[in-house]
């Protein structure tokens, strides 16, 4: 007896019936199964190592990972082309001082007040600087906040991490619209790197 007629012999027709059509009670070939349990075994591997160990990058790390560097590189090259005349420039460009007082409004309004004439915070449209009238020094301690000479931080934080280097310098146009000139005359002009 051949191995294909033994198994003919041993399969068993099951007992429901459609449409004329009759079922044998086949087993499934063994290279399907092998590659569905492989699939499982892939999958529940896959799993635990890019999504719950990571001990590879994955496309979206290295993606976010050269992002990253582009950005830095972007926003260290647009802060080396800050200077005091840019920013001065900025603040005589309507769409800037508008995008600037926008933010003013939300964020700096509570201690500087709606006219900038003061509250918690110091006066912005009178020509004494605490720590400097030049755009840049307002860019640098916006970015950075403002500490007392002491070392010790005032209530003016740190703005940098939350708004960016793009709408502090709208915040400097909007600050330097109310301004005629520059209180003190630039020196050096390159904002430092944060
Ligand atoms: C919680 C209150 C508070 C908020 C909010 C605040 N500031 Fe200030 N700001 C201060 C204080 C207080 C000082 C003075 C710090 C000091 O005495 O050295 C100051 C100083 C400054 C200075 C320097 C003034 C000078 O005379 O040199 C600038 C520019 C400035 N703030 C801009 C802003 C901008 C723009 C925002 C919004 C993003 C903002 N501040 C939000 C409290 C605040």
């Amino acid at each position: 007896m051949s191995k294909n007629k033994k198994n003919e012999n041993s399969i068993r027709l099951l007992d429901h019936e459609y449409d004329g059509i009759r079922e044998y009670d086949q087993h499934l070939p063994n290279w399907w199964l092998f590659t569905l349990y492989g699939a499982i075994v892939f999958s529940v591997a896959n799993w635990f190592f890019y999504f719950q160990t990571n001990p590879f990058d994955t496309d979206v790390t290295r993606l976010h990972a050269e992002m990253k560097v582009l950005q830095n590189a972007q926003t260290a090259a647009s802060l080396k082309m800050l200077n005091d005349e840019v920013l001065w420039k900025q603040s005589r460009n309507p769409d800037f001082v508008e995008a600037g007082r926008a933010t003013f409004t939300t964020t700096c309004v509570p201690c500087h007040g709606a006219q900038l004439l003061g509250g918690i915070g110091p006066n912005l449209t009178d020509k004494v600087w605490i720590h400097g009238g030049r755009p840049t020094q307002m860019f640098n301690t916006i970015v950075k906040g403002a500490y007392a000479p002491t070392g010790e931080p005032t209530a003016m934080q740190a703005w940098g991490p939350i708004l960016g280097s793009r709408k502090i310098a709208e915040l400097v146009a909007f600050i330097l619209s109310h301004h005629d000139t520059i209180e003190i005359q630039p020196a050096e002009t390159s904002v430092p790197a944060q």
